[in-house]
């Protein structure tokens, strides 16, 4: 009999992503170019401008859905079509920094009704080690009345893209993967195999394919949170942590973070699944959540920076007018969410500063739905600060001149650059960076 891996490259049966997002959508269009999908997705709006081609991301152009043996949907039910399943949906925190598995439980309930024995799901979304056998296998059991193993077959392969990244894209980075058994570990690799460049590792066991995942984020969000708390030791010594790191980078073992605010819904949020996890076997983690507090207050420390500036020079902070310029989580990104920007500016305007934010990348609407208030279209002329908050591409060549333009007074103003991208540029007007 035929094996899954080979059923689906005969066409004689589909993939379904379930969840097509930044994660999902890319992967979908990728194995549609060797084998049948179905891409679904429970926002009809977003099936509806997939189905014309456009991501409703910005991420893909039309041209990325070219040759692609894809049907959208948002009906459940057409889920019972495929046969082997990936499920990419998002795996956020709630307020309380907890694990919010709605819709990855809810996902997989809906892939659960559908199951066929001799059926085939593989989670992408990150989640902490233990989650896929412990939260969602038994769902899938439950709702299908099939046995996870014997009946059908289940297996975790974590996703390493990084938005806006070129270089490193889904098809030359090396995916993890992992199954049930051998058997499964073996059909999800080589169906893998088949969109993948770089190749496939296969972890021994699902819980190791989860843990490698989120300590490669949880390893990069403590690295981060070091440079932060140099930054602002470096700060109060009045040395320029840029410039430290760059003679400090001479040294061959000296690894290259930078500081900076960490936002978004992987480096700032995957540490917490780990968290939660850790303590239900009672360690209590110190360094990631000491990462996790650094990180996290530094939107709000660079905003006090700034006042502590604008007093210094004698301006009244209540008729203070600032420009922001960066509002992604990320730089050359369009995705706003958990933007630590937005703690900046909240803590400006807490202080009574008037703030107005641009962004070449964000969308005005989605920026007022998130955070409350709309970007300005063209930053005016009469600043007292600006802030170059994230290090966007068409930001890079901007000289002191383009400053002094934005800035009250030419030349009289402050400049904060969260990033250091101008610091052997400025040589008249107040700059600070991190
Ligand atoms: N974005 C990244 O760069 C990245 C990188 C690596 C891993 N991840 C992980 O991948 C997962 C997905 O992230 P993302 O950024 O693609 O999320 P996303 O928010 O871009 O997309 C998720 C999609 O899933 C859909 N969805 C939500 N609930 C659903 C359900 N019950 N059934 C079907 N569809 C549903 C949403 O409508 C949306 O279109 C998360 O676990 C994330 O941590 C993301």
């Amino acid at each position: 009999m035929n094996t899954i891996y080979e059923k689906l490259i005969n066409k004689e049966a589909t993939l379904s992503v379930v969840g097509l997002g930044y994660v999902g959508l890319p992967i979908a269009l990728a194995f549609a170019k060797k084998i049948r999908v179905l891409g679904f997705d429970i926002r009809e709006d977003r099936v509806e401008m997939m189905g014309r081609h456009q991501d409703p991301n910005r991420e893909l152009v039309p041209e990325d859905f070219r040759d692609c043996d894809i049907d959208f949907t948002s009906r459940p039910e057409d889920l019972g079509k495929a046969s082997f399943h990936i499920v990419g949906v998002p795996t956020p925190i709630d307020q309380h920094n907890l694990p919010d598995l709605r819709p990855l439980l809810s996902a997989t309930k809906s892939v659960g009704k559908v199951l066929k024995r001799g059926d085939y799901v593989v989670f992408e979304s990150t989640v902490y080690p233990g989650c896929t056998e412990e939260d969602c296998i038994p769902i899938l059991e439950r709702e299908s009345g099939l046995k996870a193993g014997k009946d059908f077959k289940a297996g975790y392969s974590p996703e390493r893209i990084n938005p806006g990244d070129k270089v490193n894209t889904l098809s030359t980075i090396t995916k993890v993967v992992s199954g049930t058994d051998d058997e499964a570990l073996d059909n999800i690799a080589r169906t893998y195999e088949l969109i993948i460049k770089a190749g496939v590792y296969r972890a021994p066991s699902i819980k190791v394919a989860e843990a490698a995942k989120i300590i490669e984020n949880t390893q990069r969000d403590v690295n981060i949170a070091l440079m932060n708390e140099l930054s602002i030791i470096f700060n109060r010594m009045d040395i320029n942590t840029y410039d430290v790191l760059r003679a400090a980078g001479t040294k061959w073992n000296f690894l290259q973070f930078y500081p900076g605010l960490v936002g978004g819904h992987c480096i700032g949020v995957d540490p917490y699944y780990l968290v939660y996890k850790s303590k239900e076997y009672r360690y209590h983690p110190q360094v990631i959540n000491s990462g996790r507090f650094v990180n996290d207050s530094m939107g709000f420390y660079a905003a006090k920076q700034l006042v502590k500036k604008l007093i210094a020079a004698g301006k009244n902070i209540l008729q203070t007018k600032v420009l922001v310029m960066g509002i992604t989580f990320k730089e050359n990104v369009s995705d706003i969410r958990n933007s630590r920007v937005s703690d900046l500016v909240s803590e400006l305007k807490s202080y009574g500063v008037s703030v107005d934010v641009t962004d070449p990348y964000a969308d005005s609407g989605e920026v007022e739905e998130e955070y409350g208030y709309p970007l300005v279209e063209s930053a005016g002329k009469n600043y007292d600060a600006v802030v170059v908050a994230v290090n966007h591409a068409p930001y890079q060549d901007l000289t002191e001149e383009d400053f002094k333009e934005k800035l009250k007074d030419r030349g009289r103003g402050i400049l904060i650059d969260i990033k250091g991208i101008y610091r052997s540029k400025i040589k008249e007007i107040t700059y600070w960076s991190f």
